[in-house]
């Protein structure tokens, strides 16, 4: 693309086009493509700043694990796979307000105190705001370093000058580059700046952190936009009326996806759970009917979570089907199978299905769990509150088997459940738990008839 050249980028998808349309041709989104110059600069600063590269052998390249630097935030550090890796750009993304900057903050304060220079870059809020929110945690930070800037060639430079051990950008909306026009927090903008961070970050071998906001109206310019360039993206999930934080990696080159960390917004800061089975079944009303405990796989970890289900006659003929943390989809194609295999009559009746705690559940094995707490609340009937169930539900009504069964059974057993149904396919070897009758179903129609 010729210098001084504008294509339009579309702000949702960022979808590229040489000319103005009024339909993104890729998102199907209206009136969102914008002008932009071609980040002609872009190419040429890239090819001059990166070296040459030379073949290594395979022998010689160095394994990232031994110099992976601990957060000294327990859950943080599992979520990123097992601590930070130098050199690596790590997006955190969330809902104003729910704990980046805390969270980051912290962080800070854990590697200043390992002696590494922290380097704080604030586009959102002014020294003293930080001050005032360290002062509230309790942070020493001897070795931070605050900058108030938003311009991204200050920041480089700046980088490049103070050669720092780690950087923080918060957040990479305020940041934007003076090669480009574009407004700041623009789809270019954002994509300009996370690119360069991450050529930074490879060349001076520090791991950089990126504050981004989720947006309300979907994901404008926010880190959905910056997921194929960073390393790692961490999501903070749920609601900020929870006193919890979950923290779910949605992609991470150095380390499993899915991996779960949950923390507890305190007066002074997160603070890690290291246990949040416990943590999300607090407040199980026991022996409530509509409630039932399933096991979740989340990365590497089982977690018992409560699901919870409510079925009552609807007002208005046909009833709603309203699902929060699961899949609605899901919860439907079990409805339907409820209907047609086990002879639930459910047409005229209001369904809401959450799981309890805010967590976000996406899988199968939490089928049966679903099933059995849809089940109880139809029937008005509690299931036993020492019962834990889970198995994948096929469209015949058949109980699959999951994966990590042992690990799951192991779960219930650790928190002192009493009975655990599961997919028969699964129990071999798992007879010998202490304290833990294991019960293997074939079908939703044995599993309904162990647990009423
Ligand atoms: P913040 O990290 O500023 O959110 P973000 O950067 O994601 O926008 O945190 C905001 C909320 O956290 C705020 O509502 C106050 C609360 N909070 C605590 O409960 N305890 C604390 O120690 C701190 C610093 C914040
Ligand atoms: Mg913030």
């Amino acid at each position: 693309m010729a210098k001084g050249e504008t294509i339009y980028v579309c702000q949702n998808c960022g979808y590229r086009a040489r000319k103005w349309l009024g339909k993104c041709p890729d998102c199907g989104e209206w009136n969102s493509l914008v002008e932009e110059r071609a980040p002609v600069v872009l190419k040429g600063r890239v090819a001059s700043a990166a070296r040459r590269s030379q073949p290594i052998a395979y022998g010689e390249v160095e394994s990232q694990d031994e110099a992976r630097i601990s957060s000294g935030i327990t859950e943080f550090d599992r979520v990123l796979g097992g601590g930070i890796v130098p050199g690596s750009l790590v997006l955190i993304g969330g809902d104003p307000g729910i704990g980046k900057s805390t969270l980051l903050a912290q962080v800070a304060d854990h590697l200043s105190a390992q002696g590494l220079v922290v380097l704080y870059v604030s586009g959102e809020e002014s020294e003293r705001q930080i001050k005032m929110r360290g002062e509230r945690l309790g942070l020493e930070a001897k070795n931070l370093y605050l900058l108030p800037e938003t311009n991204l060639e200050s920041i480089i430079e700046e980088v490049e000058r103070m050669a720092p051990g780690a950087v923080i950008v918060d957040s990479i909306q305020t940041v934007f580059s003076s090669n480009l026009e574009s407004a700041p927090g623009s789809v270019s903008q954002v994509r300009e700046a996370a690119s360069r961070l991450l050529m930074l970050a490879k060349s001076l071998t520090i791991p950089i952190f990126l504050i981004g906001h989720v947006t309300k109206e979907g994901a404008i310019a926010g880190p959905k936009a910056l997921e194929h360039i960073v390393d790692t993206v961490l999501y903070f999930e749920g609601e900020r009326h929870h006193h919890h934080r979950i923290i779910r990696a949605a992609k991470n080159r150095f380390g499993a996806t899915n991996e779960l960390g949950v923390f507890e917004m305190t007066g002074r800061g997160l603070v890690p759970v290291s246990n949040p089975s416990e943590l999300f079944l607090q407040e199980r009303p026991l022996g409530a009917a509509g409630s039932v405990v399933t096991a979740c796989m989340e990365g590497t970890r089982p977690v018992l979570v409560e699901i919870q289900a409510l079925v009552s006659g609807s007002k208005y003929g046909a009833g709603r089907r309203v699902t929060q943390g699961i899949e609605f989809n899901r919860v439907a194609l079990l409805i339907a199978m409820l209907e047609k295999r086990v002879g639930f009559q459910l047409i005229g009746d209001d369904v809401f299905v959450n799981v309890a705690g805010g967590l976000e559940v996406d899988e199968p094995a939490a089928d049966l769990g679903i099933v059995a707490a849809i089940a109880s609340s139809f029937r008005n009937l509690p299931v036993d509150p020492h019962t834990v169930v889970f198995g994948e539900v096929g469209l015949t009504g058949e109980v699959r088997g999951s994966l990590q069964a042992a690990a799951r059974a192991r779960e219930a057993q650790a928190l002192g459940f009493k009975r655990i149904i599961m997919p028969a396919s699964n129990t071999a070897g798992l007879q010998k738990l202490l304290g833990l009758r294991v019960v293997g179903v074939r079908s939703v129609e044995e599993a309904l008839d162990a647990l009423f």
